[in-house]
């Protein structure tokens, strides 16, 4: 066992946990976050992405001693006063989500994306650099466009149409 420390949401939180617990285990079972999807526990699917110290990371794949100190994001800690993040209402408008399983992964994929792309995004980019991020329902013309659309809310200058 160890104690892993770390701020999740913005809560300090405190667990002794098995050595071998991956974050995204933490997170679901000692934390009780099930937004957090574990789709393939392979490193695949994507439905497990979380923020740590504000990059994607696949929390399948992350021990959670490995996030010892950090500061962690999960989807429940997109919305701020009750409002939803810009990429939460971009995939309720654009319709972004079928079954929803992988949708908390490629929400925070896609504020990893957004908020740290260097370049300009496109519609080229924004496929290329979510493809580890899989849908079983093929949905994926409308997460690209939902993506698009925060991004073209969050950051004008540096989204474009293809
Ligand atoms: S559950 Fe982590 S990549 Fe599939
Ligand atoms: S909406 Fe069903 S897996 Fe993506």
């Amino acid at each position: 066992m160890t104690t892993v420390s770390m701020t999740v949401n913005g809560t300090k939180v405190s667990r002794d946990v098995e050595d071998t617990t991956f974050l995204a285990f933490f997170l679901r079972e000692t934390l009780g976050l099930t937004g957090t999807h574990v789709g393939c526990d392979t490193t695949q699917c994507g439905c497990c992405v979380v923020l740590m110290n504000g990059t994607s990371v696949k929390s399948c794949t992350v021990l959670a001693a490995q996030a010892e100190g950090a500061d962690v994001t999960t989807i429940e800690g997109l919305a701020k006063d009750g409002e939803l993040h810009p990429v939460q209402r971009a995939f309720h408008e654009c319709h972004a989500l079928q079954c929803g399983f992988c949708t908390p992964g490629m929400i925070m994929a896609g504020v990893d994306l957004i908020t740290n792309y260097p370049g300009t995004l496109t519609e080229g980019v924004v496929r290329h650099e979510m493809e580890g991020n899989l849908c079983r329902c093929t949905g994926y013309h409308n997460i690209v466009k939902a993506v698009l659309t925060a991004a073209a809310e969050m950051r004008p200058a540096k989204t474009a149409a293809e």
